[in-house]
């Protein structure tokens, strides 16, 4: 019943929607559009995948670190699933299905994953999800980054347990 697919020009609005409810970063309207709109653009380097019913109802953002390498580092920039829809195993399903995909967009151009780089508030309940979909573990922790002490967590590829 859910889908996962990559993120079009279309579902920039309701990304922007979600993001407004999810983080604090930015409360602007126009400003967190100018700021999806960017990262929208570069793709492949960055890529937006929406999961969706009838709607969209959450989206995730991967992008490519140090550029298009052969052994490719990405990173889990951010994801949000809309309030009403979360603890129901969406984001689980998005972050499996999207990696899927960009695994094989990686394998197509002839590189392969080492390893992924996502990090998040030390108090927010994201690492659970992080560990228990990805096997990412965390490896340091920045005081004062964003709004407070922020865990950078790494999954290596040959650790994953994706299917
Ligand atoms: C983090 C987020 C994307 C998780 O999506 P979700 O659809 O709620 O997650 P799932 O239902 O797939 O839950 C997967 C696991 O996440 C963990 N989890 C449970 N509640 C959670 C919560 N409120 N926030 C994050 N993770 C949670 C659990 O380990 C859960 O597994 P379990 O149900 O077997 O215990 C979603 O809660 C969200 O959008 N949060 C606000 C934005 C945010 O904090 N994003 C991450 C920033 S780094």
């Amino acid at each position: 019943m859910y889908n996962v697919r990559l993120a079009n020009q279309d579902d920039i609005a309701k990304i922007v929607k979600i993001y407004l409810e999810s983080f604090h970063g930015m409360n602007k309207v126009e400003e967190v559009e100018k700021w999806i709109r960017l990262k929208y653009i570069g793709y492949p380097a960055n890529r937006y995948y929406v999961i969706e019913d009838n709607e969209v109802r959450g989206y995730i953002l991967w992008i490519e670190l140090g550029g298009f390498r052969k052994d490719a580092v990405i990173e889990l920039e951010q994801i949000a699933i809309e309030k009403m829809y979360q603890g129901k195993g969406l984001g689980s399903r998005l972050i499996k299905e999207s990696l899927k995909d960009v695994k094989r967009e990686l394998e197509s151009r002839g590189s392969n994953l080492k390893l992924i780089k996502v990090t998040t508030g030390t108090s927010n309940e994201a690492q659970r999800l992080y560990k228990k979909v990805l096997n990412a573990k965390p490896v340091a922790i920045i005081p004062h980054f964003f709004r407070g002490d922020e865990v950078i967590m790494i999954a290596r590829s040959n650790e994953l347990n994706l299917p």
